[in-house]
């Protein structure tokens, strides 16, 4: 990337639809990674709530607190110089009415650099979606499968109610949204989706047919030792990365290597 980066605002965005190039996002929890996810230039970065379960080690996202959100999306938002960056508003932030809701969304936007927040929900949310844009809060929603939902839906499972799914993103568009995730939905319901509004689609789990996509970054980089989703694909196995390099440091120390001649002062 130039030197001269400029950060890509909320009508950039949304206004990448029509141009027809496919939008790519990624999540990121720290300064480290996000520094690097976003010299790649891509398009946003996320600060999503699933650093409950892969930075805390929470079994779904429903633990992450506010204050731990915005603690993680300061971090975020000091490293990116290009990426629109996107806060997930963790449950139940954005449940207690719009006004609670502004509150919480307005506490991301004051005390991190980040542009935008994402909250879980499409007819169910409209009027909340209205009211934080009516206070200049620009929102991402988020329909489809809600993992802040997960014990209601019974599982994280592909949501195939194609009516409700489409109701769902035309309310969140209507009530202001400037862009939707679908996550873990049929590919041909996020096509037809992705036809029906104006505002871009990022899909997870849902098929080529939407505007952009998005991935977990600890998914992306085979960070996760453990179950990986059907959905993600792995393009680095970070995780061997890291052992191989850690054990070769312990072999090093118990052998007597390390530190060498160039890591030792006279
Ligand atoms: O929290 C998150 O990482 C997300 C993505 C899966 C879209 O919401």
């Amino acid at each position: 990337m130039s030197s001269e980066v400029r950060q890509i605002t909320v009508p950039e965005f949304t206004a990448m639809k029509s141009s027809g190039r496919k939008i790519t996002m990624a999540t990121a929890y720290d300064y480290a990674l996000a520094g690097l996810v976003d010299a790649t230039g891509i398009e946003g970065i996320l600060v999503g709530d699933s650093l409950s379960m892969v930075v805390q080690g929470h079994g779904t996202t429903l633990p992450v607190t506010l204050e731990e959100m915005v603690y993680h999306a300061e971090m975020v938002g000091r490293a990116v110089r290009h990426a629109l960056v996107v806060v997930d508003m963790p449950f139940p932030s954005f449940h207690l009415g719009s006004h609670k809701a502004i509150e919480s969304a307005g506490r991301i936007l004051k005390e991190t650099r980040c542009q935008a927040v994402k909250l879980e929900g499409g007819t169910e949310q409209a009027e909340v979606i209205a009211a934080l844009v009516s206070a200049g809060i620009p929102v991402m929603a988020h329909c489809g499968l809600r993992p802040q939902s997960v014990h209601q839906l019974g599982g994280y499972r592909v949501q195939r109610d194609e009516r409700q799914l489409l109701a769902d993103a035309q309310a969140a568009e209507h009530a202001g949204a400037f862009s939707i995730v679908l996550e873990c939905i049929p590919a041909k319901a996020a096509a037809r989706i992705t036809a029906a509004v104006k505002i871009p689609t990022i899909g997870i789990g849902a098929g080529l047919g939407c505007d952009g996509q998005i991935l977990v970054l600890h998914d992306l980089l085979g960070l996760n030792t453990g179950y990986i989703p059907r959905h993600a694909k792995a393009y680095a196995n970070l995780s061997k990365t890291i052992i191989d390099a850690v054990t070769q440091y312990r072999d090093d120390v118990r052998d007597g290597k390390f530190p060498g001649e160039e890591q030792t002062f006279s």
